[in-house]
């Protein structure tokens, strides 16, 4: 009988790509994919640590999973991702069920651990923090059938933000070679793949001799068979006008553009170790909106920031007030330990950080409800993606990332399709048909 395998993923969509190469390596090696971890004979968690609560959601998961090995003594039980980066050999002692930890940068030597670990009686932690991505294998055939794809175009982050853990645990800039991640983008388009997301920490940084970021979006939009460009994430410091006017230029790169501005407040900003201003925020958004008129920016927000007074706070509603973001992801800060921010003074008291988060999102929400309402009675595209979240109707995304549900009819899914926007909530459109365009 064949081997089975399960992969959780938590986290970013940088995980969601690392899963994709580590279950393409495990169906090389002969494994099938399990529908429930109950059935598989090696089970992987794919984890984030970006935030404390998401390393208490992976920690408190591979207890349970571990739990599994009670039944199954024969289960292989691997951790992946950022918590298996940070804590390593720890995770192997707290869990003593556990027989692999694999860094972000180990899924190179995966295929070798993984045939070790097969033949038994070895518990292994790899965390080389310099070793090879999953990003870096190639090997992209993997991703056919789908009408949406990934590619991480670099890894790792240079930037060092005061309270951010990822440049300990994804390491330094390394960016892939360009031919390489056109090859790829054009391979998937004539799989049928009609949207590609670049992907990265920080995409804006990638770097090349033969070419920079702008240059790289320029010749995915030649890729004739591909329809629709997006990259994330972008660092507003590194958001050079290049780049901007490629909003302007390339018809394929979608009307939205997710910018973190963490902060309203130079003062916090600055703690932070941003390396921009608000004004200069506000300045880009303009910029953006020039080039890209209707654009959609949505961005991520922190409140409770070591030191955060109540002005500083305010200036952080002042910003989402001036730029009417369509979307804002916010966080309570968190200690995330090894960063500089974790050994500030001055931590703000959880209430006090519940309190500013609750305005914040209450502000948020009125926003997006007034945007999405201006698309009543417009006429925009969308890409059929499958089933709406509740099942009753089909759900595609405009080019400016919002989820439109429309009919259930099947037809449509996968396709390029013409909506008129009928109603409007917090959370989706509802849309008409209005004509197939391929
Ligand atoms: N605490 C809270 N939020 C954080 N983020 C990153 N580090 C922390 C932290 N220590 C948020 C930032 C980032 C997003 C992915 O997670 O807003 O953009
Ligand atoms: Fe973290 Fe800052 Fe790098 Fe983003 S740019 S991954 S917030 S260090």
């Amino acid at each position: 009988m064949s081997k089975r395998y399960y992969i959780e993923t938590m986290g970013c969509q940088m995980n969601e790509y690392d899963s994709d190469h580590l279950s393409r390596i495990l169906e090389d090696s002969g494994y099938l994919r399990a529908s429930a971890p109950e059935q598989a004979d090696f089970v992987l968690l794919n984890t984030c640590s970006v935030r404390a609560k998401a390393e208490q959601k992976a920690l408190s998961r591979l207890g349970r999973l571990a739990s599994l090995k009670r039944k199954n003594s024969r289960l292989l039980l691997a951790v992946a991702g950022c918590v298996a980066q940070q804590r390593g050999v720890e995770l192997l002692e707290r869990f003593p069920g556990l027989d692999l930890v694999l860094g972000p940068r180990e899924i190179g030597s995966f295929r070798g651990i993984l045939g070790k670990a097969e033949k038994g009686g070895m518990r292994v932690a790899a965390v080389d923090v310099h070793g090879t991505p999953g990003s870096f294998l190639g090997g992209f055939e993997y991703f056919q059938h789908r009408v949406k794809a990934y590619i991480t175009i670099m890894e790792g982050c240079n930037n060092f933000c005061s309270y951010c853990i990822v440049p300990y645990v994804r390491g330094r800039e390394t960016s892939r070679l360009p031919q390489e991640l056109l090859d790829e983008a054009r391979s998937l388009a004539l799989q049928g793949v009609k949207e590609i997301t670049l992907l990265g920490q920080n995409v804006n940084s990638y770097v090349n001799e033969k070419m920079r970021f702008p240059g790289l979006l320029q010749a995915m939009n030649e890729i004739k068979e591909l329809h629709r460009i997006r990259f994330t994430t972008s660092h507003p410091k590194d958001l050079s006008p290049e780049l901007i006017q490629c909003f302007a230029h390339l018809e394929k790169l979608c009307s939205h553009i997710h910018l973190p501005f963490q902060a309203g407040s130079n003062r916090v900003l600055k703690a932070m170790k941003r390396g921009y201003t608000r004004e200069k925020y506000m300045d880009l958004i303009g910029e953006l909106r020039n080039a890209r008129p209707g654009i959609a920016v949505t961005s991520d927000v922190m409140v409770g920031f070591p030191g955060e007074t109540d002005e500083d706070f305010e200036m952080t509603l002042d910003l989402i007030r001036r730029v009417e973001f369509d979307n804002l992801f916010s966080f309570k800060y968190s200690d995330r330990e090894g960063t500089p921010a974790a050994k500030m003074e001055d931590k703000i008291p959880e209430p006090q950080k519940l309190a500013r988060l609750d305005r914040l999102q209450e502000l948020q929400r009125k926003i997006t409800l007034k945007k999405n309402r201006e698309l009543i009675g417009k006429n925009l595209e969308i890409l059929v993606e499958g089933r709406s979240k509740k099942g009753q109707s089909l759900a595609g995304r405009t080019a400016n990332n919002k989820v439109v549900n429309f009919i259930n009819d099947k037809r449509y899914i996968n396709q390029l399709i013409n909506v008129t926007i009928k109603r409007a909530s917090f959370n989706s459109l509802w849309g008409e048909l209005t004509s197939l365009r391929c």
